[in-house]
């Protein structure tokens, strides 16, 4: 295996007994049997590994790319996948989920239990007028009830739009707005660091931003007093303890197509935008990702550290794993909270055998030093997982050396809100680079181009493009069909652009590079700068504004602002603080700029775009490069 990916050419290989046990053991047979019937080898796997209620006529309806549809005319829901159909086998009573509070609390429902509460929320969703096919808004902290709200909206149609907990009230009201859902679920507040996050509050506010919402069902977490409103707030354990929450009521059948959920996701301009998934080929995708890339097996104890309220929850802490027939572990608090060492103490107490994180969460982690992990036990875990940014090689080494003994394979899992599951990823049996994210999963044809569209050699960086397509892609942008084209499938006609550069080196491996468009990564976290943007220049001070991302050892990139101010304003510090405070307000603390510059002007084009990239050169002390362009 050459050697040009990586500076130092490190090739790491998996122990023979991961190769053995793998549950998709040979990549180059799988891919070249996908290539050579996509249609056929997914009919085959979703006939297979699901239940389905009536079978589909058609796997893959490609008429009206890009609008592709899967299992078209079947009859299927999730859910039942994910719970029912466990329950008529031994695994009745084994931990479907097994939860951690930040003060140590802990919860554990098998599958029967987490039928029976789902059953319940459902029958009381129903009671409160939700219908199949309506909008559910979800805001809440990481406990079970988020994954229970989920799921009993999935079980009789209706679709879920969860809201990230750190959100904040103009980012959580323009979500609600723009889904039109008549009922939210909430909790009075989220605990982080010992400190409440107070969501009911953040609620409230945007509540009457959005007044589409008619019903509010609060769960009880913290416990501190909130506003009821009356004849809108309801509380969830009272709903529950009501005759109507019956523990027994069938999953509706819905078309493969119909739409599962709804994600926001920050894309080039304007609003966060949509992304539609649905039930039939977003189940097949996420669960077979999973299944292969993590080799997740129904004794394993798999722990996504993530959060419910970004895809990466969705797929891989509520659906692949219930689908697969697991024990998902679901955190609710901080890495760090109350010492360095208690992610490793929950793997530890728990024997997670396998642990997905980020790349900002490891480098966070990594900063405390090698004796906090040290301290534990984790012999327990078997494969390790990094998503949601390019791993530096540093944070994948001691990965791989302080928490994984150098005998778990580091599955490095490129992917997006829009993709549904894993696109560029290894399987235990890949040989790894660190650094790169390796090959496209069985089935994915991916390209790096040029301007032009014209392939690039081995080694330069150019769009990444995906050539196929796959069940568990987006459908849509909810409500703006024309946007999902323009943005997705425009740039290369017939290709899926994904936004990202990359570069492909002579094995084929891919390295990601980052967003090629208005997006930035902070931990991890998508943001687009027009939201960034927009609240800064909602407050009454600020004319103008624009935001970039620069680098930062642990976050990845960090928020820098610039501000032209109102006439007569002073560019003070304080002015500063209180922007950023508007900021984390509007959008919510991660979105919090780390610097806000004052400045006179802003780079434009002639047409009036501010040139973000020549921000970001000047920031970074770079060539500003081509500024024809530039309004003089
Ligand atoms: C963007 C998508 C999908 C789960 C979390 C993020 C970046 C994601 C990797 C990786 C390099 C990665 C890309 C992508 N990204 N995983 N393993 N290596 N970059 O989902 O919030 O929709 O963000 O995250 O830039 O486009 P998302």
């Amino acid at each position: 295996m050459s050697s040009n990916g990586n500076a130092s050419g490190e090739v790491f290989y998996p122990p023979e007994h991961i190769i053995r046990q793998a549950n998709q053991p040979d990549y180059d047979a799988i891919h070249q049997a996908m290539l050579d019937d996509l249609a056929g080898t997914w009919g085959a796997i979703a006939r297979d590994e699901f239940e389905w209620f009536k079978p589909w006529d058609k796997t893959l309806d490609d008429s009206e790319a890009p609008f592709y549809k899967w299992f078209v005319g079947g009859k299927v829901n999730i859910v039942h996948n994910a719970l029912d159909r466990h329950t008529q086998t031994w695994r009745r009573n084994k931990v479907a989920l097994l939860w951690e509070g930040e003060k140590y609390e802990q919860r554990s429902y098998t599958y029967h239990q987490l039928e029976r509460e789902v059953c319940r929320f459902a029958s009381v969703l129903r009671a409160m007028g939700v219908n199949k096919g309506d909008r559910v808004t979800i805001y809440m902290g990481r406990i079970p009830e988020i994954v229970i709200a989920m799921l009993a909206c999935a079980k009789i149609g209706a679709v879920h739009s969860v809201v990230y907990g750190g959100f904040s009230v103009e980012a959580l009201h323009g979500r609600i707005e723009d889904s039109q859902s008549k009922v939210a679920i909430t909790a009075d507040g989220a605990w982080l660091r010992g400190n409440i996050v107070p969501l009911k509050e953040i609620m409230d506010e945007a509540l009457q931003r959005a007044p589409t919402v008619q019903t509010v069902i609060v769960v009880k977490r913290t416990g501190q007093d909130i506003h009821m409103e009356p004849g809108r707030d309801l509380w969830y354990h009272d709903l529950m303890n009501l005759p109507i929450a019956e523990t027994c009521i069938p999953t509706e059948a819905v078309d493969a197509e119909d739409p599962l959920f709804l994600l926001y996701t920050s894309g080039t301009t304007g609003k966060p935008k949509a992304i539609l998934h649905t039930h039939g080929g977003y189940m097949v995708g996420v669960a077979t990702t999973l299944k292969w890339v993590f080799d997740l097996k129904e004794e394993d104890t798999w722990w996504c550290a993530a959060d419910p309220g970004w895809i990466t929850g969705h797929s891989y802490i509520v659906y692949g794993p219930l689908l697969l027939g697991a024990t998902s572990v679901m955190y609710e608090g901080a890495p760090n909270h109350p010492f360095p060492d208690r992610w490793w103490d929950v793997v530890e107490r728990h024997g997670v055998t396998v642990l997905y994180t980020a790349p900002t969460a490891i480098r966070g982690l990594m900063r405390f030093g090698d004796a906090w992990p040290n301290r534990h036990d984790l012999s327990s875990l078997r494969l390790l997982g990094s998503v949601g940014e390019p791993i530096n090689p540093e944070a994948w080494k001691w990965y791989y050396r302080v928490i994984g003994k150098e005998q778990c394979p580091i599955m490095d899992t490129w992917w997006q809100t829009e993709t549904g599951g894993f696109m560029i990823t290894p399987l235990p049996s890949t040989p790894l680079k660190p650094g790169s994210a390796t090959r496209p999963f069985p089935g994915v044809v991916v390209d790096v181009l040029d301007e032009d569209g014209s392939p690039v050699g081995p080694n330069e960086e150019g769009y990444l493009v995906i050539k196929t397509p796959w069940p568990a892609m987006l459908r849509t942008v909810y409500g703006d069909p024309d946007r999902y084209v323009e943005q997705y499938w425009s740039r290369f006609p017939g290709m899926y652009m994904t936004g990202d550069s990359a570069r492909r080196d002579e094995d084929g491996y891919i390295w990601v590079i980052g967003r090629v468009d208005d997006v930035i990564k902070v931990s991890g976290y998508r943001l687009g700068t027009a939201e960034i943007e927009s609240a800064l220049v909602s407050h009454p001070s600020v004319a103008e504004a624009a935001v970039i991302g620069v680098p930062d050892e642990v976050r990845g990139s960090v928020i820098q602002a610039y501000c032209i101010l109102v006439a007569g304003m002073e560019p003070t510090q304080r002015l500063v603080e209180i922007l950023r405070d508007h900021v984390a307000h509007e959008v919510g603390p991660i979105a919090k700029p780390a610097s806000i510059e004052f400045v006179d002007a802003l780079p434009k084009t002639r047409s009036g775009k501010i040139m973000r990239r020549v921000l970001k050169a000047r920031a970074l002390g770079q060539d500003e490069g081509d500024l024809s362009t530039l309004e003089q």
